[in-house]
């Protein structure tokens, strides 16, 4: 039988990615430790829906440990995709002695999973959750994969660089199945409450100034959760081990996301700006060329529409 084995399912993008996989008549065993990193309550209702759903197994077991229990839900006749999506995120709390949380949440775990895959044996493909924030800050942009070298500039892009390293090596000691999605600033409903849209709407619902970290004219370019959904789900196919971006072509300056914003709530905005903070980056910016190739996957949401989501979903 075939099943998805997703870790970090009640997250932001992994419990996205389950209900989808589970709305296409999947079986998805799911993994997640619940941090406590934000509110527990925003996991359990990530992951509210899936648990009505017989198709669904939720393990709540921490991925850093000793991983023989996935033994008992997953059998070998299993035809098994893994989707590595358990992470510590966010840049600004991985500096100081947080610092041990991203290494056991993003290598530890990561080294754990792809011993456990290659031991196992028989994996159909290991789809790993990278980042942007591995790329630093290039003197070139686009972000390419083949040109553009890898200078993490904060902690947590070192980790994600580390994890996906490991999972390249994996497949090329061992020829495990892999792909790695570098994801950029992903938004839309169930985004991280840490996260810039997300603290920015909920400001402006209740009338308050946004804060912004630096002048606002660094560029993101922001990625909807149901594109990057769609990446993932075809890059159950692409197995020979390319780390390719996710952008959603939505290229622009922290201050025009806001204005957009204020468009989409029809309200006014007021912003309260504060000094850049450590491992901040000031671009991002994705070439989609190797996904499209590979996967032909293109991103179809534009901010507006993607904001709106968000919006509508915060406000219900
Ligand atoms: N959100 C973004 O913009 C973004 C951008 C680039 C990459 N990513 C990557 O995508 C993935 C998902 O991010 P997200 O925004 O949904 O984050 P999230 O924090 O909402 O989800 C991650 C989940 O992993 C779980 N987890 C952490 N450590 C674990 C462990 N040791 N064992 C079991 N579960 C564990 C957490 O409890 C959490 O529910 C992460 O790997 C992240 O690094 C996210």
């Amino acid at each position: 039988m075939k099943k998805y084995l997703v870790t970090g399912c009640a997250g932001f993008i992994g419990s996205t990615l389950t209900d989808r996989l589970l709305a296409e008549g999947n079986s998805v065993v799911g993994i997640d430790i619940f941090r406590d990193y934000y509110d527990v309550n925003i996991k359990n209702r990530n992951i509210s829906a899936a648990l009505g759903n017989p198709a669904f197994t939720l393990i709540e077991k921490d991925l850093s440990s000793d991983l023989s229990f996935l033994n008992d839900f997953i059998t070998q006749s299993d035809q098994l995709v893994v989707y590595h999506l358990a992470a510590q995120a966010g840049v600004r709390k991985s500096w100081g002695s947080d610092f041990r949380i991203y290494t056991r949440d993003n290598i530890d775990a990561t080294q754990n999973l792809l011993e456990w895959a290659h031991s196992r044996g028989g994996i159909k493909n290991f789809v790993y959750a990278s980042s942007s924030s591995i790329y630093g800050v290039p003197a070139v942009l686009p972000m390419k994969e083949d040109q553009t070298v890898p200078i993490p500039h904060s902690p947590y892009g070192v980790t994600k660089l580390a994890a996906e390293n490991l999972v390249r090596l994996y497949t090329a000691n061992m020829g495990l199945p892999s792909a790695s999605l570098r994801f950029f600033t992903v938004y839309g409903p169930r985004q991280r409450p840490d996260m810039a849209f997300n603290l920015f709407i909920r400001a402006a619902f209740e009338g308050k100034p946004i804060g912004v970290f630096g002048n606002g004219g660094q560029t993101r370019d922001f990625t909807f959760v149901d594109d990057i959904v769609n990446g993932l789900m075809l890059a159950e196919n692409s197995t020979k081990g390319l780390a390719m971006n996710l952008g959603g072509g939505n290229r622009v300056t922290l201050l025009h996301s806001i204005e957009t914003l204020a468009k989409v709530m029809s309200r006014d905005i007021r912003i309260d700006f504060s000094e850049s903070k450590l491992g901040d980056v000031p671009d991002t910016w994705a070439s989609t060329e190797l996904a499209f190739t590979e996967m032909g996957w293109k991103p179809s949401v534009s901010l507006e529409e993607g904001l709106l989501q968000e919006v509508n979903w915060l406000q219900s």
